[in-house]
């Protein structure tokens, strides 16, 4: 049933269609004659990025001031659903303010592997914990009138090349991994609008994948919400239009609404499709502007300042405590260095970068903590080499004091949108700081600040490590409380911490080959694996420590729920994470040894205890089968394990659970690594077993001519001398930007130029050049250069004049 039946029939085709792509990078169109205005969208997800000058995807521009909370995979550290969802108020408070109808967040994708770059925007790699912290964050945005937009959906899972890999998912995978924190932002969340993204999946952009798009999402999860492109993913605009997609953006100066209409009169699209796309947009256009129509409000500053501050504290993880260094004794004398504490490293780079109302810097925190400092110093250079200055001088400060503060992490351009990570290291110049430290004070407390896990073979080397993850603007006052101890720590990982890079399950399927990437390990992601294949890990998911201990007892199970008893047994308040994981012991169906179905946190004063319910729901027992293509529960005992981490079980319980008596879905012989859980190097024959069929070709196919798809990297064995030639130049550009230090412009190169596909440069210069001049630029870069250039310029001049006629 159409809501906006009337209005639709009043429109021209050609109206219409204009609603289906944007107005330019950020808005949509607006229809003046019918009353419909345009919508804004914005970045997201963890502060309002709205473009005051000109608009670019990356963050090269800054916005409006907007306070920047702790980014997802830090807030995801509280494990606390409510504090998400305050987060998504403030920040919806804030988008209205700026008149904003869509927030581009929370972004859901797992992490899969620990060098994707984007990990700071994503919250876990457990599905549940992230679809439950993804819908707090979507209630709290979307309590404010407007809309979230969950995204990237789906299976988006690393920055290379992220707008042409085609992800090589067996079903079960998908369903039970990469899209159930989606089906949990649909269904609890109750999202308004989701954002497609620019992969392929199995072979079809996610996109147009009618599979994903409407068997699963339309279909299965009953989504009403509108489908909006990710900027500059979509492929073919018909295909994205009957798979359901709403809006594409950015603009195509109108170009891919003349696609529609001429789709439309030749018969390829039938109208209704049209007609039930901008009905559900209208919606989301209509529900959303009524948030703004009262007076634009302005935004408590300091408040959402010291909110930011509050949830940047609960999601602090203490991981190590050797000799209850922390909290700081009263009086001990610290010496602050390292650049961090200097200036804080709070927030990741690319399209989620937010211009924060209020900077805090540890240094200038630092009275107030009450903390005694006998002084600062730099230790290193964030961005240069090992500094035997810096180091000489931080160690006489070292010398004096009681305790060393030593601020680490990863620089702002490491962590970033585009482009993965290339080690799981730290830089060796701050390694080389604490290895001197450490010979002259072995009292060194270690506060990290990135936005996803790393390497730490320097552990041995200190005493405490608090790991602030990303804390937003006022992220470094935050830690500061947590060290005093005003602040008792209670965040917990979520995600686990491998020893060595090399021990993660999809190392040898990272980032894949040229044209895909296979997702070999299957269910196995982060702790399901290693806890699973039994592979020794630095920390496991679930943990982190407080200044205080939990005892945990009287474990009872109902077919409903299972409920236990929390004590603090130290001697401060605190608050703990129980999570709850399910295990099936039956064998017949490979499952990881257990997994997350529940969880809560409990504040507790010392000595207090408490009773705690979690219960079951529609996902602790189930499992997707292949062969009835649904979610069934086999019939077996189930063990209902209690932890405090994922590998600090502390109550279990056995239960047997009815089936719905499904046939088997596996030939056991033949996934022998997925029955045994080892499954970092399946062979393709297995793998191939898995998904159902053989795997399609990984490689570029260097005979064929280069088309829409294919990325300007494959320029490398082009026909055209000249695309040759550009490719070496942007290679060298490339080494020469990095070699002088400047990594930040470096990075905007393989983002924004490298790993591109050709249609990106139609579908990102806003009409600037059209598909046919793109024609003219692929038969250059084909070999045919004189052909090529008169094609281009006579379709230049072709849309000058038509430019020209419109206006
Ligand atoms: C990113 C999205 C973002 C959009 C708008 C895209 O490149 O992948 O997460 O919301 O740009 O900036």
């Amino acid at each position: 049933m159409m809501k906006y039946k009337e209005l639709i029939n009043k429109m021209t085709l050609e109206e219409k269609a204009s609603l289906m792509s944007g107005k330019n990078f950020w808005q949509t169109k607006d229809i003046e004659r019918l009353g419909i205005n345009s919508m804004f969208l914005a970045d997201g997800p963890h502060g309002i990025r709205k473009q005051s000058v000109s608009a670019d995807q990356i963050g090269l521009n800054e916005g409006i001031p907007a306070t920047c909370f702790p980014t997802a995979a830090t807030v995801a550290n509280s494990w606390n659903v409510e504090l998400a969802e305050r987060v998504g108020q403030y920040l919806g408070e804030e988008a209205v303010a700026q008149k904003v109808n869509v927030l581009l967040g929370p972004g859901v994708n797992m992490k899969r592997n620990p060098l994707c770059g984007r990990n700071f925007e994503y919250f876990s790699e457990d599905p549940y914990l992230a679809g439950k912290m993804a819908a707090g964050f979507i209630r709290g945005v979307q309590s404010e009138g407007i809309s979230a937009c969950v995204k990237h959906f789906c299976a988006n899972n690393q920055e290379e090349r992220r707008m042409a890999i085609d992800t090589i998912v067996d079903e079960r995978t998908l369903r039970e991994i990469y899209l159930t924190a989606f089906e949990i932002a649909v269904k609890e969340g109750r999202v308004m609008a989701l954002m497609s993204s620019a992969n392929k999946v199995n072979g079809i952009f996610a996109n147009e994948n009618m599979h994903l798009m409407q068997d699963i999402l339309r279909g299965e999860w009953n989504y009403k919400g509108c489908v909006i492109t990710d900027w500059g993913g979509s492929n073919d605009r018909i295909a994205g239009l009957i798979a359901g997609n709403e809006l594409e953006m950015p603009s195509t100066a109108g170009e891919t609404d003349d696609e529609i209409i001429q789709a439309i009169k030749s018969g390829k699209l039938k109208e209704e499709v049209l007609d039930e796309c901008v009905d559900r947009l209208l919606h989301l256009i209509f529900t959303t502007e009524e948030a703004y129509r009262k007076p634009p409000e302005k935004f408590d500053v300091e408040k959402h300042h010291r909110v930011s501050q509050k949830v940047a504290e609960e999601s602090i993880v203490l991981l190590k405590n050797e000799d209850n260094i922390l909290p700081l004794k009263y009086g001990k004398k610290v010496a602050v260095i390292g650049d961090f504490a200097k200036e804080a490293r709070y927030q990741g780079a690319g399209s989620s970068i937010v211009n924060p109302t209020i900077l805090d810097h540890t240094l200038n925190c630092f009275e107030e903590s009450g903390i005694v400092s006998i002084g600062f110093e730099q230790g290193f250079e964030r961005y240069g080499k090992k500094n035997v200055k810096k180091i000489e001088k931080a160690c006489e400060l070292a010398k004096q004091a009681d305790v060393v503060l030593l601020y680490i992490g990863l620089d702002e351009v490491t962590e970033a949108q585009g482009l993965d990570r290339q080690s799981m290291k730290i830089p060796q110049n701050q390694i080389d700081l604490l290895n001197a430290l450490y010979k002259v004070n072995s009292n060194i407390v270690a506060i990290l600040s990135c936005g996803c896990a790393v390497e730490m073979p320097w552990i041995n080397k200190v005493k405490g490590l608090v790991h602030g993850y990303l804390g937003g603007q006022a992220g470094a006052r935050a830690i500061l409380r947590v060290l005093s101890g005003d602040v008792n720590p209670s965040g917990k990982l979520t995600e686990t911490y491998p020893l060595r890079y090399e021990d993660t399950p999809s190392y040898y399927n990272f980032p894949g080959k040229e044209v895909s990437v296979e997702y070999r390990e299957g269910i196995y992601i982060g702790y399901r694996y290693f806890d699973t294949a039994n592979v020794e890990v630095l920390f496991p998911f679930g943990y982190g420590l407080s200044y205080t201990t939990f005892h945990y007892s009287d474990i009872q199970v109902s077919k409903e729920e299972v409920s236990f008893k929390i004590t603090n047994s130290g001697k401060v308040a605190g608050m703990e994470i129980a999570q709850l994981y399910v295990g099936c012991k039956s064998d017949a169906i490979f499952r990881p040894r257990k997994e997350l179905k529940g969880f809560v946190k409990v504040f507790l004063n010392a000595g207090q205890t408490k009773t705690v319910t979690i219960p079951f729901d529609d996902k602790t027992f189930r499992y997707f089968n292949v062969k009835t293509n649904r979610w069934e529960i086999e019939g077996a005992e189930y063990e209902i394990m209690i932890g405090a981490s994922s590998a600090d079980i502390r109550l279990v319980h056995t239960i047997f659970i009815e089936g719905t008596g499904a046939p088997l879905p596996y030939d056991k012989d033949k996934l022998p690594s997925y029955y045994s859980g080892k499954v970092n190097n399946v062979s393709t024959e297995e793998f191939e077993n898995l998904i159902g069929h053989k795997v399609p070709v990984s490689t570029w196919d260097r005979r064929k001519p280069l088309s829409y798809n294919d990325t300007i990297a494959q320029c490398q064995y082009a026909k055209g001398v000249f695309a040759r030639l550009s490719f070496h130049l942007i290679v060298f550009a490339y080494w020469l930007l990095r070699k002088i230090g400047k990594r930040a412009a470096a990075n905007i190169i393989m983002m924004s130029i490298y790993h591109m596909p050709f249609r990106g440069i139609a579908r990102m210069t806003g009409g600037a050049v059209n598909m046919p001049m793109l024609d003219g630029i692929l038969m250059i870069v084909n070999g045919h250069f004189f052909k090529g250039l008169r094609y281009f310029l006579k379709e230049r001049h072709k849309k000058k004049k038509n430019e020209r006629k419109r206006r």
